[in-house]
């Protein structure tokens, strides 16, 4: 369905709505503006409505999770046939069948696939839980906290996580309760124009940072590398073809974990199940979230079998790691029925191939602001420069307002802010990117005059 174009935006009950929570919900949370926030009423497939009945096609797949679509016809009955059944349980104490059916179908899409060898599972809520519980899995499994992680990582903003590594906005407020465990190193960043196998050249970029990498290792007490494989919120940056199975490598070299953060890029978003297959890298351990149960929280610390049970103990009754909603029944539910939606293997040459039509629509944007077309599949980015070559955060801003009165809901990443997201349901249309693409091209033509 093409987008409508909202000569109001925001509408008044909307802006109402803003007035309200501003009064009560605490600072910092939701960004406010003039032209910020419309408030969602319902959504369906790649479309949202908003509180004044405006309609929107969603370019962002509401932070990566609806890849599916806004509620999925077969989520939607497994939702509400479990609601009517048991919506809260007791995960970690009296659990329910469809923890196990979760377990094991999680098992079979990983590491069973992967080595014909089990996995093991420790579900959470949100991303960052996954990311923590991975991290526990290190210190128990190597005896060593360090962690190494990448510049402009992002792995969620829980202590963990923050303390791991990634970006300095979210971290700096918060150092002084960081405990001391990240060393982080550059990303590196494919400059060869990103094909499943990069040129020699792009290649031999890495091998600085593998020497760099040998000697933290060598010099520091790092249980696990955290990585993820294609950097999402820090610009949908690919790194060169041989870098996962460097990591693999130097891992296995140095009794290193090899941590895989794939809660944005699993799960066919990058047009394979996981985005670690495109170069047969075998993690340690792999952090879902995000689609998972396309729409509610549900996150997964997935590790083979051997690895985990090396490292936890069995439970004494205390379990020292869980949380009160593990293994929600509704959104355990909706796992179930996503993943065997995910299962199809039709569905990441899909979004290979929407991909490559998106990316070819943008590449004949022929502007001077346009800066590289990065990422994979449906997880792409839009360098916005400024004609001297500068990060152009003002174009990507005003983009995404002016996207919002077209009809498009879109947002910027990277941490100067200057890269549009590209990251629409899996079933976008050629028409509706047809559409998108045109008023990008309006009005980045629009913003050069
Ligand atoms: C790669 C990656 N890891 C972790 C997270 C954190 O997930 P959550 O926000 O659910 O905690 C995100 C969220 O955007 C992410 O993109």
């Amino acid at each position: 369905m093409l987008p409508e174009i909202h000569t109001k935006i925001p509408g008044p009950k909307s802006i109402a709505l803003a007035a309200r929570l501003a009064a009560h919900e605490c600072r910092n949370v939701t960004f406010m503006n003039k032209d910020f926030p419309v408030f969602w009423l319902k959504a369906e497939g790649n479309n949202v409505w908003d509180v004044d009945g405006n309609r929107y096609l969603d370019f962002t797949s509401a932070f990566g999770v609806t890849g599916l679509g806004h509620s999925p016809p077969e989520v939607v009955t497994a939702l509400t046939s479990q609601a009517t059944e048991l919506i809260h349980g007791m995960g970690d104490v009296h659990p329910t069948e469809l923890k196990v059916a979760v377990c094991e179908k999680i098992s079979q899409m990983t590491f069973e696939r992967w080595n014909n060898a089990p996995a093991k599972i420790i579900l959470g809520n949100t991303g960052f839980e996954a990311i923590e519980s991975a991290l526990k899995t290190s210190q128990l499994a190597t005896g060593k906290p360090g962690i190494v992680t990448f510049e402009n990582a992002y792995h969620g903003l829980g202590y963990g996580s923050l303390a791991a590594g990634g970006m300095k906005r979210f971290r700096d407020p918060f150092l002084p309760q960081l405990a001391d465990i990240g060393h982080s190193l550059p990303f590196p960043q494919c400059t060869c124009g990103q094909s499943l196998e990069c040129s020699a050249e792009c290649l031999n970029t890495l091998e600085p940072l593998s020497l760099q990498l040998r000697n933290t290792l060598q010099n520091s007490q790092v249980g696990a590398i955290l990585v993820e494989p294609i950097q999402g919120r820090g610009g949908k940056v690919v790194p060169p073809s041989g870098f996962l199975p460097m990591l693999r490598k130097i891992c296995d070299d140095t009794g290193t974990l090899l941590i895989l953060d794939e809660i944005l890029t699993g799960l066919n978003r990058c047009g394979h199940l996981f985005a670690c297959e495109a170069s047969g890298t075998i993690p340690d351990i792999i952090c879902l979230g995000k689609s998972l149960a396309s729409g509610l929280p549900l996150s997964a610390c997935v590790g083979s079998a051997e690895l985990m049970d090396q490292a936890w103990p069995e439970s004494d009754g205390e379990a020292i790691h869980t949380t009160t909603h593990l293994g929600n029944p509704p959104a355990c539910a909706m796992a179930l029925a996503s993943l065997d939606l995910h299962s199809n293997p039709a569905l990441a040459s899909q979004v290979q191939e929407r991909g490559q039509l998106l990316r070819s629509m943008i590449e004949t944007i022929d502007l001077p602001t346009r800066g590289a077309i990065r990422g994979r599949g449906l997880l792409l980015g839009l360098e916005l420069l400024t004609v001297g070559g500068k990060p152009d955060r003002a174009t990507g801003t005003g983009f995404v307002v002016h996207a919002l009165k077209n009809g498009f809901i879109v947002l910027t990443s990277s941490p100067e802010g200057n890269v549009l997201s590209l990251v629409p349901p899996f079933d976008i249309a050629e028409e509706e990117m047809r559409s998108f693409t045109n008023c990008l091209q309006e009005y980045l033509a629009f913003s050069n005059t």
